[in-house]
């Protein structure tokens, strides 16, 4: 356990016995969170931290006596769904004047914005950046004292805080994050700079928490970082990804393990190889590309060619009969033309993905790209987007057609769409839907695929 927890545990024992004194009942908290699976896991250490406090959950933020907003900054328009979503709180924070509103993560990490909350939303009590966020315990505890609005949005490389509770609600699939930070500096990308340098965690507490979720029946492990494939670099006893995912795969127990996101410079053959040997981890790789464009690659910083993109994939598919691919695309990066899109349009044809993430270039202040020309209106970016998609929805319908006859096993993870079924997703990643009762939830079941959809397979349980 970290020191810098022990602390913050005093305080949230203070924060309880305010808050019980204040309002004579159990506090409630609504915690929204904007933005990525690292973000999703920030949050339920938020909440782990807010239950220490004695709140209580509510998805409703009307009933609430505390709502937090964990944001991110990735696009313009994730940090405009935030503002208005802010906004809307004004009315409600008039009426009852007792309510805290909290804003954190990406987007306040940035001080342009910082400035703008202090500004403009003089409604917003507590703004804390990442590197902040295990110190939130205090924050409230100075914010509830003083009553002032309290911002703590310092720049660090980050200590990484282990110990910290964690509330988790779904018992079937867990987020583990095994590092935080990013040193790539993609010319368009802003998170580096508001999530600081690379740092990971010691192998020990990984596997420990892995060991103990399991336990719990947890049976989908994902591992989280923003470039998963330079995990261990920075320990005092360095361990390659490839070494983490052997050793994860050796602890006892029926269970999956996924891991995003792969960089493709650092998604080494070594990576490909241990894949293939562990039992465990499942045969899908989400390796964004971006761009297929060589000269696109280089502008954004990416250190790969298409062509060593190709190989990589053609190796994987050797070692690993069956893997899945799935990827990023980000069309309209400053200076792209429409040849070069093309060669993105052909590479996504090339590989045959089971699905993508599509993005419009977006500006971010602060980054390399926000200072080169972007020339092509955006009516064409988007209706190079538009191609992408269409082109995707073809092959992702003929990938799942070739499934037909196959048998899946699948991780089933709740209802599905029709009446009378539930869905879950196979190895691949891939939304499986059979006929089957609740109490399969959380199972595992081998699926005998009948028909075929591009968002879906469907078919017939095995017994
Ligand atoms: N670390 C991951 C990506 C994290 S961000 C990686 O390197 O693969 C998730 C995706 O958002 C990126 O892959 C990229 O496609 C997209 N993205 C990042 N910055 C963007 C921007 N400025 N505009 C539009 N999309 C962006
Ligand atoms: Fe952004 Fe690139 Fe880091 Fe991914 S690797 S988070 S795209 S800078
Ligand atoms: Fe967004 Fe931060 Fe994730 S910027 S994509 S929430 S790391």
């Amino acid at each position: 356990m970290s020191p810098l927890w022990d602390l913050q545990k005093t305080y949230a024992d203070r924060v309880k016995a305010m808050l019980h004194d204040r309002l004579g009942r159990a506090p409630r908290a609504c915690v929204r969170t904007f933005g990525c699976q690292q973000n999703e896991a920030d949050s339920q250490r938020i909440e782990g931290m807010l239950s220490q406090m004695g709140y209580s959950f509510t998805g409703n933020p009307e009933e609430a006596d505390l709502i937090i907003f964990n944001t991110c900054a990735v696009r313009e328009n994730a940090e405009d769904r935030v503002f208005g979503n802010v906004g809307e709180l004004k009315r409600q924070k008039e009426k009852n004047p007792e309510l805290i509103i909290g804003l954190c993560g990406c987007m306040v990490q940035q001080p342009h914005i910082t400035k703008r909350i202090q500004k403009s939303f003089p409604y917003v009590d507590l703004v804390f950046g990442t590197h902040a966020l295990a110190s939130l315990p205090e924050l409230l505890f100075q914010k509830l004292q003083s009553r002032r609005r309290v911002f703590d949005i310092h720049e660090s490389d980050g200590e990484i805080v282990e110990g910290l509770p964690v509330r988790r609600v779904d018992g079937v699939k867990a987020w583990v994050p095994i590092m935080y930070g990013c040193n790539n500096f993609c010319t368009y990308c802003i998170v580096p700079y508001v999530r600081g340098r690379e740092r990971s965690r010691e192998p020990e507490a990984i596997l420990e928490e892995i060991k103990q979720l399991t336990a719990n029946g947890v049976k989908e492990i994902t591992l989280l970082g923003q470039n998963v494939n330079s995990y261990g670099k920075n320990l005092e006893r360095p361990l390659s990804f490839a070494g983490l995912l052997e050793q994860i795969d050796a602890l006892p127990g029926d269970f999956r393990i996924r891991f995003m996101t792969s960089h493709p410079k650092d998604c080494t053959r070594e990576l490909i190889d241990a894949i293939a040997r562990c039992q465990k981890v499942c045969r899908h790789i989400h390796l964004p590309v971006q761009s297929g464009s060589s000269r696109v690659l280089s502008a954004m910083n990416r250190h790969y060619t298409r062509e060593q993109y190709v190989d990589l994939i053609r190796y994987a598919r050797e070692k690993i009969p069956g893997v899945s691919f799935t990827s990023d695309i980000l069309v309209g990066f400053p200076g792209e033309t429409y040849e070069e899109f093309l060669e993105t349009l052909s590479l996504v044809q090339e590989i045959e993905y089971d699905s993508l993430f599509t993005f419009i270039y977006s500006k971010r202040e602060g980054t390399r790209a926000a200072q080169m020309e972007d020339p092509v209106p955006y009516a064409e970016k988007s209706a190079w987007l538009r191609q992408i998609i269409a082109a995707q929805e073809d092959i992702a319908s003929r990938r799942h057609e070739a499934l037909v006859g196959e048998t899946l096993r699948v991780l089933v993870e709740g209802a599905g769409k029709h009446p009378g079924t539930v869905q879950g997703r196979s190895d691949q990643n891939i939304i499986v839907e059979f006929p089957g009762e609740e109490s399969l939830f959380g199972s595992f079941a081998n699926v005998k695929i009948e028909r075929a959809a591009n968002w879906a397979v469907f078919g017939t349980r095995e017994e």
